[in-house]
């Protein structure tokens, strides 16, 4: 019988501006070009392992919830999920292609798991997970790859736990693996880096952290899980608290992964902008008995 399985998983920030400069062309100015110069490797990595699916973890911005509903775990389960009009008008980008039967899944194994999350069978997708999107794939007609979203509240106090990230991403990998089709499933995670959009420090960008963050991904994850509240707000700004979605998608890989790729890059807009692509090493072993 053959299983899904998680194969790798890629994180990326996901500012808003570098949706709006794929959508407006501008992606070879001067500013742009050595931002997007950094997504080639795995544009031209992903051609050769393209996922069926994707688990994309992102944050909605206030786009499809308001502060009347903050779901702190929110797993999207419709068929189609729309490009959320976030002011300015939706982006020009195609409907985004949900896996119901896989997100239904993990909802039950997730649940029976107890991780209590909010299940969506409507749900908008603003930058969050549009912008990553469009970083890997560009700007096709239909997008290549199935999406399974999951939002995560880190907008409104208190976000979860970079720990509770890592449980929960822990959990998805064993759900995934546990689903009897045989599908190659990414997941993704979405957010930072360092950056403060408003207040005295507004613009704050903190590349030693930034830089410590990506290389504990593989030298020390256990030390991420343990990252506190008040520390991601001091040292990565107000908005870098984005990182525990990261965690997450590094939860949800095994103990034993492979950095394949990195990219950074300051600024975009206000941000620092990161970039990993991550494989799973149990993935990638030949299972005992096989050939
Ligand atoms: C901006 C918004 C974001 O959601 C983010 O993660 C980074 C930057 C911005 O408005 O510049
Ligand atoms: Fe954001």
């Amino acid at each position: 019988m053959t299983m899904a399985r998680i194969t790798a998983g890629i994180s990326t920030s996901h500012v808003p501006a570098i949706g709006a400069a794929i959508d407006h062309g501008d992606t070879g100015q001067d500013y742009w070009k050595p931002l997007f110069q950094g997504y080639e490797w795995t544009r031209t990595w992903l051609d050769r392992n393209r996922p069926d699916v994707v688990v994309l973890v992102y944050n909605d911005h206030a786009s499809a919830f308001s502060l009347e509903t903050i779901p702190t775990f929110a797993l999207g389960c419709a068929a189609t999920f729309e490009p959320a009009d976030e002011g300015f008008g939706p982006r020009p980008v195609p409907t985004v292609h949900g896996h119901p039967e896989l997100a239904w899944h993990l909802a039950e194994s997730l649940i029976l798991d107890e991780f209590d999350l909010t299940l969506m069978n409507r749900l908008d997708v603003d930058h969050g997970l549009t912008v990553p999107l469009s970083l890997m794939f560009g700007s096709p007609d239909a997008w290549p790859v199935r999406v399974i979203p999951l939002a995560v509240n880190v907008i409104q106090y208190p976000p979860p736990t970079g720990n509770r990230c890592w449980t929960l991403g822990e959990a998805i990998g064993r759900a995934v693996r546990a689903y009897d089709e045989d599908l190659d499933v990414q997941i993704w995670g979405t957010g930072g880096m360092s950056h403060q959009l408003q207040g005295p420090r507004a613009g704050l960008i903190n590349t030693p952290f930034d830089t410590a963050f990506l290389d504990r991904l593989t030298s020390d994850p256990q030390a991420l899980r343990r990252i506190p509240h008040l520390e991601y707000l001091r040292d990565a700004g107000s908005e870098g608290i984005e990182l525990v979605m990261w965690l997450i998608m590094r939860g949800a890989l095994g103990a034993d992964v492979r950095e394949l790729h990195r990219h950074y890059h300051v600024p975009a807009s206000n941000t620092a902008v990161g970039h990993i692509v991550l494989e799973a090493r149990e993935a990638a072993a030949t299972p005992e008995g096989s050939s």
